[in-house]
């Protein structure tokens, strides 16, 4: 099994560009497709951001910037991902746009061997495989956010997944420095399908007026050693990706427990959209 050593990314948004930065800062070529070029532009000023603030912060050198940063290159056309031996899409969570980019990448990607992994939070993976004509080379691959940050890959495979896709992939996501976990192909996996419902209880209790956002927060990082509240969570998160997890994991179990309550859809409405948009629960500098 050769190790992958030619990564596609897709999408360049929060965890796209923590894959590509994270995958770049571990050795690997890493290829970057945005939709346009003033996205994949947007992506690359990103993830320089983030290793600039890595460096300020001591946890990589210079040199070691420079390094990662030359490994990384950016296209706004799926055909530049045809050599690639991996490829992971991070585009939004909307089931026909994953289901388009899943497609055109089956066509783009030349070897009949690469894999095409996805990092929907809550989309069954199967859904995305038989869109393709290597079902057996489509995989779950599941991020958390901030992706530097947190150690965990949830690894989905579907029904219709090879043991040596599987193998690939966990391969791949040790030697991004991740710990993988196997997961279920059920929406929400294993993590959100518990987290979820959580963070949506706490919006219902500041919908009916139960208790206030900084208390529910300060209550859950003071008491049960949270590094952050429900709702700063959400605003991490982005509330139009936690109400799309959310609509997918009802549509999937029909509990209302994961039924996204009106004040989530509303703030989607109004572009109240968390840290990204800055405001969400709490408002954010720009
Ligand atoms: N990129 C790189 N490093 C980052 C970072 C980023 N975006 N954000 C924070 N860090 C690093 C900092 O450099 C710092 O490192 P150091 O301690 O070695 O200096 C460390 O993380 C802590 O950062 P800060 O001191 O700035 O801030 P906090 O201590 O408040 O931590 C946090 C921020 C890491 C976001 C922490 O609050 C946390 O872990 N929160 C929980 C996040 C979580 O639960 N994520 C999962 C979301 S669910 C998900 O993603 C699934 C999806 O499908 C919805």
């Amino acid at each position: 099994m050769d190790p992958v050593t030619r990564l596609g990314v897709v999408g360049c948004g929060l965890m796209g560009s923590g894959i590509a930065e994270v995958a770049a800062r571990n050795g690997i070529d890493v290829r970057v497709a945005e939709a346009t070029h003033h996205a994949a532009e947007a992506g690359r000023r990103r993830i320089t951001a983030s290793m600039d603030r890595g460096v300020q912060r001591g946890k990589l050198s210079q040199e070691q910037r420079d390094q990662a940063l030359a490994r990384l290159s950016f296209t706004h056309d799926l055909g530049d991902m045809a050599d690639r031996q991996f490829v992971i899409e991070a585009v939004a969570e909307n089931r026909d746009i994953k289901a388009d980019v899943i497609r055109a990448l089956d066509k783009a990607v030349e070897d009949p061997a690469a894999i095409l992994a996805t990092n929907t939070s809550s989309i069954p993976i199967v859904d995305l495989a038989v869109v393709t004509e290597r079902p057996a080379q489509v995989v779950g691959m599941h991020f958390f956010n901030p992706v530097p940050v947190q150690q965990l890959v949830e690894l989905i495979p579907a029904l219709t997944t090879s043991e040596e896709t599987v193998r690939r992939t966990h391969d791949l996501a040790g030697r991004l420095g991740k710990q993988a976990i196997k997961a279920p192909d059920r929406s929400g996996f294993v993590v959100n399908a518990l987290l979820v419902p959580y963070l949506l209880s706490a919006v219902r209790m500041v919908e009916s007026g139960a208790a206030r956002p900084d208390d529910i927060d300060r209550g859950m990082e003071l008491g049960c050693a949270h590094p952050m509240g429900p709702l700063r969570l959400l605003d991490l998160i982005g509330l139009d990706t936690a109400s799309a997890v959310a609509e997918s994991l009802y549509e999937e179990f029909k509990e209302p427990l994961y039924a996204p309550p009106a004040l989530l859809r509303r703030m989607v409405a109004a572009g109240h959209l968390g840290r990204k948009s800055g405001r969400g629960f709490y408002t954010y500098d720009a």
